[in-house]
């Protein structure tokens, strides 16, 4: 294998990457942010990676979620707020029930550049680039805002500087406290079938700090209750970007890349003699992978030699998206495949990309019905193969949005004009996210208590 430096993928074919008219201005904007302070440190890096290890070996759970792609227009702190206070939710709701550490991961703070089916877009008679993210171009269909501006590279980097801010301070000054359970639910959540289930929950919590102040344990003398860890992910897509933000630890001599603290390849650029893959063997952070329907076996296995020759714990999460109808299919023969080999890593389900259709009314959608029917499938074949379900990969909202049909509130068809604001792919909202944690944490449970027993209908 040749030597690898953050530019050496430069050597290599790539996919998805924006066609840039202005290269001066590009490479401009890319030495500019190669002398910004770093987002992530790390010993972060490290740190998430020693918990996933704990993942790996079935003694914790991955939550990892957050938007599509975030964008400039929907930057504020309320929506980071609102996600947060879900995500803290979940993370409760699935501790409960699983009774193990639940490491928390963002889609967030620099999940900006798409990866598209196609490189043009045609409405009528014109044909413009496709939207490939805010730190590319606009979505808006005008030639001026599909046109890949660098100054958007800049504009993403501060973005993700001012929301890690807020999430940092969220995670750490005191807003993730455990007494503050009750208080994270969402105004309009407060009608809904999942705040009750919350609401009796987060009293058996309360019930159990008192019990926990009583014996002299209480937020205010240990820190672990009233902080918590956060961490930040991405789709490390655009290499010029991550190239400009990998620096050299002088504590390990190791490169990693501090634009988040994981960062993961897509299902469209894992080719092992491609651009991104070289990127990603360099950099220690943690990596996940996505694993779609197209990954062959010994591919997998060529992946993890690669980007992982030393089998490091932590090093690997997969991320399974195969589809509600294609999970029974698939996933058995790529678990197989790494047991066989004896390689260690996180599983980890996505279940949004494999399950997008278009409705009837023209909108891109995700039925909750699917996104259940992979979960329960994920689950399944990890319980027939005897490997650990590590985790949980989603795109949501702490918004009220109508993106993905169903859910307790039965989202339809014809609710999906209503709120539907994502800048791609159709997110899970909050009554929707909560839903899907507490249905998590039933097969967790399940699981923990031994009883286990095949739920999904798709299984043939
Ligand atoms: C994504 O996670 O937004 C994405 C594009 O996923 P995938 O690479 O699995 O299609
Ligand atoms: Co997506």
């Amino acid at each position: 294998m040749t030597t690898w430096s953050p530019q050496s993928w430069r050597g290599f074919p790539v996919k998805q990457v924006p066609n840039y008219p202005d290269q001066a201005a590009l490479e401009a904007a890319e030495k500019r942010l190669s002398s910004y302070p770093p987002l992530v440190f790390s010993g972060e890096a490290r740190r998430l990676k020693s918990q996933l290890a704990d993942v790996s070996r079935g003694q914790g759970f991955l939550l990892q979620g957050g938007d599509c792609a975030e964008s400039f227009a929907e930057h504020n702190a309320d929506n980071i707020r609102d996600f947060f206070r879900v995500f803290l939710q979940m993370s409760v709701v699935l501790t409960y029930a699983a009774a193990v550490p639940v490491v928390k991961v963002g889609r967030i703070a620099g999940q900006f550049a798409k990866p598209r089916s196609a490189d043009t877009e045609t409405i009528g008679s014109e044909e413009l680039p496709s939207y490939r993210g805010d730190i590319i171009n606009d979505i808006d269909f005008t030639p001026e805002g599909r046109y890949p501006d660098p100054a958007r590279l800049e504009m993403a980097y501060r973005q993700s500087a001012a929301t890690l801010n807020l999430l940092r301070a969220f995670a750490q000054g005191g807003y993730a406290n455990l007494e503050h359970v009750h208080n994270w639910t969402l105004d309009f959540l407060k009608d809904s079938p999942q705040s009750d289930r919350y609401e009796e929950l987060s009293g058996q919590i309360s019930n159990a700090l008192d019990f926990m102040r009583a014996c002299g344990i209480d937020p205010e003398t240990t820190a672990r209750m009233r902080t918590t860890d956060f961490f930040t992910s991405h789709e490390a897509l655009l290499l010029g970007y991550e190239e400009a933000l990998t620096r050299l630890d002088s504590t390990s001599g190791d490169y990693y890349a501090t634009s988040g603290h994981m960062i993961w390849i897509g299902d469209r650029t894992r080719q092992p003699d491609h651009a991104h893959v070289e990127f990603f063997r360099g950099i220690e952070n943690p990596v996940g992978i996505k694993c779609g329907p197209s990954l062959d076996e010994d591919e997998l296995i060529k992946l993890l030699d690669i980007v992982n020759p030393d089998d490091e714990a932590g090093r690997v999460t997969l991320i399974a998206r195969f589809g509600h109808d294609k999970v029974f299919e698939n996933l058995p023969r790529l678990v197989r495949a790494v047991q066989r080999e004896g390689r260690s890593v996180v599983w980890s389900c996505d279940p949004m990309h494999g399950n997008t259709i278009k409705a009837a009314s023209g909108y891109k959608t995700r039925p909750f019905d699917r996104i259940l029917g992979e979960v329960n499938g994920f689950f399944d074949v990890h319980e027939a193969e005897g490997t650990y379900p590590g985790g949980i990969h989603i795109e949501m909202t702490g918004k009220n949005v109508t993106e993905c049909t169903g859910g307790a509130r039965a989202i339809t068809d014809d609710d999906l004009s209503d709120r539907y604001h994502t800048h791609c792919d159709p997110r899970l909202n909050a009554d929707q996210a909560l839903e899907l944690a507490f249905l998590l944490a039933d097969r967790l449970k399940r699981k923990r208590n031994g009883t286990a027993v095949a739920t999904s209908d798709a299984a043939e």
